[in-house]
């Protein structure tokens, strides 16, 4: 096969190369197009747009395939917890013992946030969606850690990158805390990362902590399984907003209001909302899923569809199975689980669904889960924000070290051609 992609228009004949990834993935390198030809390429929502070469994580959506570093998620979600995942992510191969707990102790040592930031949080009402306060504290803590912004070498870049694993989990606990009106408190330097999320998240001011090792395990690989997924919408904005060299935490906050929308993270409070208004309204399924064929109503089945999957969505395998586990071991009869299986069911035999390939997503059963930890619903998407947060940070550091150009867009201007301008007393 020619490794050359040939372009004629207007009687020009113009090469480019086609660059082939390692699991065969072929693409145009088309850096030279404009300069040859002075045409751009038209690509909204990037869906045949590679933007950047990278050795993070691997997916095949017509083969249902996840792998980060080239380890399967079925692996990983089984045999590692979600610190040796952010490590591998964000260094590219697993940790030894040593190299954990030293990343673990680096991150404990910076396991503070500065007292003032509570004050920031504090001017928010009750009422605030978790995911916008998420984003501005993230944010603020810039002003705290001003040494985070330039991070031109190694060293500093790794400070940063602890600095945020470290502390991004109090902020999560604290948005939490807030919303049910718990005081707000510090982890335990002493426990696994994971058990200390829980802990800061759940431990009740006048209680005894108790280790609950099934809702540990059923957080550690829910986080894993969101821990990265490619250039989705808030990735590739993470990696753009850095390009701009703006620093790392202004581009995890700029991220995590991508993640926010309904379209993204946000799917899994809307699918749990979903699923509450079918069973208010009767648990009639067939009723929604007319809903969501029809054209001209702008309802969609949540948790359904995927741009890269068009087989299944590995992850929601795993997410059904932990759903069933983690219920069942919690001893929790959730009738909405009984709805989501139904409608799964129904959408799965239904010609619409099935000649559009939409399957269950991530999103469809990890609500089911998050709801029987306790955890409200409007938090959700900020535990898809805590489990993103190491494959953002691998994104970013990447993108950093390959010293990527600042990401900027062409477009086709289709407004008005030069006019006159016209006096306000004409117009
Ligand atoms: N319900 C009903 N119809 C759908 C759905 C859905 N959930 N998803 C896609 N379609 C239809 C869509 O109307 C279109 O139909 P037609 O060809 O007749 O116009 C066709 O399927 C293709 O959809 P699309 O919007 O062009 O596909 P996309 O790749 O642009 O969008 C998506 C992908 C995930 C945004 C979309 O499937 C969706 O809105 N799903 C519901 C929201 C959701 O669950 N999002 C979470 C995604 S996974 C977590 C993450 O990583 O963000």
């Amino acid at each position: 096969m020619s490794d050359k992609a040939i372009l004629e228009y207007g009687g020009g004949r113009y090469e480019f190369p086609v660059i082939k990834g390692t699991e065969d993935e072929l693409a145009i390198d088309i850096k030279t197009l404009r300069a040859a030809t002075g045409m751009v390429t038209l690509d909204p929502g990037y869906k045949n747009t590679g933007s950047c070469e990278s050795e993070i994580t691997f997916l095949d959506g017509e083969k249902g395939v996840l792998r980060y570093r080239g380890y399967s998620i079925e692996d990983l979600a089984e045999k590692a917890d979600f610190l040796e995942v952010a490590y591998l992510l964000i260094f590219g191969e697993l940790p030894n013992k040593e190299q954990l707990e030293k990343f673990h102790n680096d991150i404990k040592e910076e396991s503070q946030v500065d007292e003032e930031m509570k004050k920031i949080l504090d001017g928010f009402p009750k009422s605030a969606h978790p995911m916008g306060v998420l984003s501005s504290l993230t944010s603020a803590l810039v002003a705290f850690n001003p040494s985070c912004v330039d991070v031109s070498s190694e060293l500093a870049m790794y400070n940063s990158i602890v600095r945020i694993l470290a502390k991004f989990p109090v902020l999560v606990a604290w948005t939490m805390r807030k919303k049910k009106g718990l005081p707000l408190d510090y982890g335990d330097d002493s426990l696994g990362y994971v058990e200390n999320i829980h802990k800061m998240m759940f431990k009740r001011p006048n209680q005894e902590y108790k280790r609950d090792s099934i809702a540990i395990d059923a957080l550690d690989k829910l986080l894993i399984l969101h821990a990265d997924h490619e250039q989705n919408c808030s990735t590739s904005t993470v990696r753009i907003v850095g390009s701009s060299h703006a620093g790392l935490f202004a581009s995890l906050s700029a991220g995590i209001s991508a993640l926010w929308g309904p379209l993204h993270g946000g799917a899994n409070q809307a699918v749990l909302e979903m699923l509450e208004a079918i069973e208010a309204d009767g648990g009639d399924t067939k009723k929604y899923m007319a809903k969501a064929k029809d054209k001209n109503d702008p309802f969609r089945l949540m948790g359904f569809g995927h741009r890269v999957y068009k087989n299944f969505d590995p992850r929601a395998k795993i997410i059904k199975k932990s759903a069933d586990e983690v219920l069942g071991s919690l001893g929790i009869d959730d009738p909405i689980l009984d709805i989501a299986k139904g409608l799964e069911k129904e959408a799965l035999e239904d010609k619409y669904f099935v000649d559009r390939k939409l399957y269950p997503n991530v999103d469809f059963y990890s609500g089911i889960i998050y709801r029987a930890l306790g955890i409200p619903t409007e938090m959700f998407t900020v535990m898809f924000a805590l489990g993103r947060l190491p494959g953002w940070i691998a994104q970013w550091r990447e993108m950093r070290l390959r010293k990527e150009p600042i990401g900027r867009p062409r477009q086709v201007y289709i407004g008005e051609t030069l006019r006159s301008f016209v006096p306000l007393e004409k117009r």
